[in-house]
C-alpha cells in the first residue's frame, strides 16, 4: 500500500486512541523507525523526543530486542501460564529482583500499565480482605494523578473530561492536594487524618513526577515523608512507577530516591523497549505473605491470556540487559546534563514558567496559553508546529517536556533544543 492507501484505509477502518473520529489532522503513516528517529511513508524524518508514550527507552527498532523476541518466537511463542512456566519468564523475574527492593519477593504479569495497576489496587484491596479486615477499602490518590484507563486505575486517577462519561461507574477515593513547597504543611496534616481512619486501605501516587497530570514534580523529601506516614499506620504504598520507571528520574526507580520502600510497585512502559506490551506489579515479602495459602479465596484471582508470554519476557529480558550496561547509564547522564544546559538558556525567557527537570524529563508551562490538557488549544497549536519541523513534542497542555530515548544523539538533541527556542523566540503572548 502507498501512503494515501494506509491513510485512506486508516481513516475508514481505524479508531485511534485519545482523538476524536473526526480529526483533521490525520495520522502520519511511519514505515520505520531507528535509534531516536522515525521515517514516514511520505520520506520525512521525525526525532521521537517523547520517546512514543515514553517506552521507547532505547530507540526504535533496536536490534538486540528484535533478536531476542525472533528466537524466542521460534523457540516458544505462547503457553498457558497458569499451572506452566518457562525461562524467560523467569529469568525477568530474577533480573527485576536485582533492582526492585531488598524486601520484594514476587511479581505479578499483566498486560500493561493500567492493568499493572488494576493487580495492585486487587492486590492491596485483597491484602486487608483476606486479613478479615473488609472495612479497609479507602483508597488516597493524589490530585491530578493519571493511573490509567481500565475502571479501577480511572477511579484513582484525577477526575477530568477524559473520564466524565463513566464518573457514575467510578469508586470513590480521597484525593490528596498535589505537595509543593508552599501548601506541604497542610497536605501532610490532611494525610495524618486519611491514613490515620480505620477504613484507610492503600495509597497510591505517581513517585516524584506526575506524568500525563502535566510533568509535575514533587521532592523526593515530600515523598518520603508521605510513604513513611502511611506505613506508620499500616497503609499500603503503591509506587505507579509506569513512566517514571526505567532511569526516567535519573535512577532506576524513582523511589530510589528515597529511603523508604514502597509495598507495590507498578511497573510497564519501558520494560520492553517498547517493542511489546508488558505490565508488571512487584510486592514485598509482607503483602505476599497475606496470600500464602492453599485455598484457592485466599488467591489472587487475576490474570490475562498473555500474561507472561514467553516472546515478551524475552524482550524485556534484551531490553533489561541494554538497561544494566554502561553506556545506557551513561546515556542518562549525558542527557541529563544536555537539559541542565537547555534549563540555562530556558531561564532566560519570560514567556515560559516553572522549569523543571528530573534525571531526562525537562518541563516548563507556556504563560497565557490556558490550561493543561490534551485538549487545550496550546497543545492543538503547538504539537503541529513541532511535528512540521520534524520532531515528535506532544505537549500535555500549555506544558511542553521532553523525554527522549537514551539512544539520542548530542545533534538530535541540539536540533530539539533550537527548534523549541526558535518557539520561544517567535511566540507572541
Ligand atoms: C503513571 C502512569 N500509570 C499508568 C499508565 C497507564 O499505562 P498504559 O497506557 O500502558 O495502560 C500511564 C500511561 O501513561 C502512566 O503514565
Amino acid at each position: 500500500m502507498n501512503s494515501t492507501e494506509i491513510k485512506q484505509a486508516d481513516k475508514d477502518l481505524i479508531w485511534h486512541p485519545f482523538t476524536p473520529l473526526i480529526n483533521p489532522f490525520g495520522h502520519l503513516s511511519i514505515k520505520s523507525g531507528k535509534d531516536a528517529k522515525l521515517f514516514t511513508h511520505d520520506g520525512d524524518t521525525i526525532i521521537d523526543a517523547v520517546s512514543s508514550w515514553w517506552v521507547n527507552i532505547h530507540g526504535h527498532a533496536n536490534k538486540h530486542i528484535a533478536e531476542a523476541i525472533y528466537k524466542q518466537a521460534l523457540e516458544l511463542e505462547h503457553v498457558i501460564f497458569a499451572g506452566f512456566t518457562h525461562e524467560p519468564a523467569v529469568r525477568l523475574a530474577k533480573n527485576l529482583m536485582t533492582i526492585l527492593p531488598k524486601n520484594y519477593s514476587k511479581v505479578f504479569f499483566s498486560d500493561n500499565g493500567s492493568t499493572s495497576i488494576e493487580v495492585a489496587l486487587k492486590m492491596a484491596f485483597q491484602y486487608w480482605y483476606n486479613q478479615d479486615k473488609k472495612h479497609k477499602t479507602k483508597i488516597i490518590a493524589l490530585d491530578g494523578a493519571y493511573h490509567g484507563d481500565t475502571f479501577g486505575s480511572m477511579s484513582v486517577s484525577e477526575r477530568s473530561g477524559f473520564t466524565r462519561p463513566f464518573f457514575p461507574f467510578l469508586f470513590d477515593i480521597e484525593t490528596l492536594d498535589f505537595p509543593t513547597e508552599q501548601n506541604f504543611d497542610q497536605v501532610l496534616s490532611r494525610f495524618d487524618k486519611l491514613t490515620a481512619d480505620e477504613n484507610c486501605a492503600a495509597f497510591i501516587f505517581e513517585p516524584l513526577v506526575q506524568g500525563a497530570g502535566g510533568m509535575r514534580m514533587y521532592t523526593p523529601e515530600m515523598l518520603q515523608q508521605l510513604v513513611s506516614l502511611a506505613q506508620s499506620r499500616g497503609v499500603i504504598c503503591i509506587a505507579d512507577e509506569v513512566m517514571t520507571g526505567w532511569g526516567r528520574t535519573g535512577t532506576n526507580f524513582a523511589c530510589d530516591q528515597i529511603e523508604a520502600n514502597p509495598d507495590i510497585t507498578c511497573i510497564s512502559k519501558g520494560i520492553t523497549g517498547g517493542a511489546l506490551p508488558l505490565g508488571i506489579t512487584a510486592c514485598s515479602s509482607k503483602i505476599e505473605a497475606v496470600f500464602q495459602s492453599e485455598e484457592i479465596s485466599k488467591a489472587l484471582l487475576h490474570g490475562h491470556s498473555y500474561t507472561g508470554n514467553p516472546m515478551i519476557c524475552a524482550a524485556a529480558n534484551a531490553s533489561f540487559e541494554l538497561f544494566e550496561a554502561d553506556e545506557c547509564k551513561a546515556n542518562i547522564q549525558r542527557i541529563n546534563q544536555r537539559h541542565q544546559q537547555f534549563v540555562e538558556k530556558l531561564n532566560s525567557y519570560e514567556n515560559i514558567e516553572n522549569i523543571r527537570l528530573r534525571g531526562t524529563i525537562v518541563a516548563f508551562d507556556l504563560k497565557g496559553f490556558g490550561e493543561t490538557g490534551y485538549d487545550s488549544d496550546a497543545r492543538k497549536k503547538i504539537y503541529p508546529y513541532f511535528l512540521e519541523r520534524g520532531i515528535l513534542i506532544r505537549p500535555l497542555g500549555n506544558v511542553i517536556y521532553l523525554l527522549p530515548p537514551y539512544v539520542i544523539t548530542d545533534e538530535e538533541l541540539d536540533q530539539v533544543y533550537d527548534s523549541i527556542l526558535t518557539f520561544l523566540d517567535n511566540l507572541i503572548n
